[in-house]
């Protein structure tokens, strides 16, 4: 089969490899596409901590497809059925991936594209975020995670603030019709908006889906007395400092939304296959970038980039 390799830092290119088998108690895809996540981007640039090449396929993780191949002990999955995979190497023709991590898809349209591990995320920190009608929440950061939390907390009926970076990113946050939109600029600029907005009070869940130290450190402040900060963002790059006169005095609870447990990332999927099914996730609004396996590179680059028009990139064999 093709499967796409990241050779070297900012290098890729397409392999012939043999294709995966399926061992007991999983099952073999062939994949329709495979989104590119945000935490693919470090290994893209290059970080001491990654050996190169990567294996084929890796760090494709957002795959979905149609059921190929099952091995021994899979009574629940049949050949042909279309599903999302929680596996690794799905920047490929076919991917292998535990039957307990795979989600049917029977409630989306044949071909629609879902990149299931990732919504499954979102759904897992929206969930975590307990968002309610009423709440005001600040999403710092709408990339694709924090674009499919504003979402669902605008569904819910909260009052929803996005602060991010990229212009096309906020007219993505206000086409999901979030209450406002701030540009990510300096710390004291953002607090004083927001504190405007918010009458002084400030919000009771702040959502951090950036991963960096600053946008960490405005949505702490950002976070009312007794208010819920919730860091989705993955901090890969090594250790953070934080504010913890501020953490401490306004009794903030702080959670770190992410999930191990293989069960509750395919329940995650399972709820997101649902939302985009019922219309609470506008997913083919935030897929904005195709590419083909041989554009791997490119699409990585894209991701990196996030040129104006960019949220999203999938990959597709
Ligand atoms: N908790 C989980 O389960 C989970 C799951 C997947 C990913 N993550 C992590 O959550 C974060 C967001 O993921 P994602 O999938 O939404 O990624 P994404 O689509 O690539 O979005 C990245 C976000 O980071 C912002 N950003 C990037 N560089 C920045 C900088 N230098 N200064 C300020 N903002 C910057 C982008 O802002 P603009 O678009 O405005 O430039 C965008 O909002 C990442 O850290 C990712 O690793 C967590």
């Amino acid at each position: 089969m093709r499967a796409g390799v990241i050779a070297a830092p900012g290098q890729a290119r397409l392999a012939r490899v043999a294709r995966p088998e399926p061992g007991p108690g999983a099952v073999r895809v062939r994949i329709e596409g495979c989104g590119v996540c945000g935490s693919n981007a470090p290994v893209w640039e290059g970080r001491d901590w990654f050996a190169y090449p990567l294996r084929a396929g890796s760090p494709g993780h957002e795959g979905w497809g149609v059921v190929d191949a099952v091995g021994d002990g899979v009574a629940q999955l049949r050949p042909g059925t279309r599903v999302a995979v929680l596996s690794e190497r799905a920047f490929a023709e076919y991917d292998t991936a535990p039957a307990a991590g795979v989600v049917a898809l029977d409630a989306l349209p044949a071909g629609a594209p879902f990149p299931g591990e990732a919504a499954g995320c979102a759904m897992n920190v929206f969930r975590r975020s307990g968002i309610a009608a009423g709440t005001t929440v600040a999403i710092v950061g709408v990339g694709f995670l924090g674009a499919v939390v504003a979402a669902l907390a605008v569904h819910a009926g909260a009052r929803v603030i996005a602060i991010s970076r990229r212009g096309y990113a906020l007219d993505v946050a206000r086409g999901l019709g979030v209450d406002l939109a701030i540009p990510l600029a300096d710390r004291h600029t953002v607090v004083e908006r927001v504190r405007a907005a918010t009458a002084g009070e400030l919000c009771d869940v702040v959502i951090e889906a950036v991963g960096l130290q600053a946008p960490l450190d405005v949505a702490a402040e950002l976070t009312r007395e007794r208010g819920r900060l919730v860091i989705a963002g993955y901090h890969q790059d090594g250790g953070r400092q934080v504010d913890m006169q501020l953490w401490n005095w306004r009794g903030l609870d702080v959670i770190n939304a992410h999930e191990r447990d293989p069960a509750v990332c395919a329940a995650g999927m399972r709820a997101a296959a649902e939302a985009v099914a019922d219309g609470r996730i506008p997913l083919d609004r935030l897929l904005t970038h195709r590419f083909a396996l041989d554009e791997l590179g490119a699409a990585l680059e894209a991701q990196r980039a996030r040129p104006d028009g960019f949220l999203k990139a999938v990959v597709v064999p």
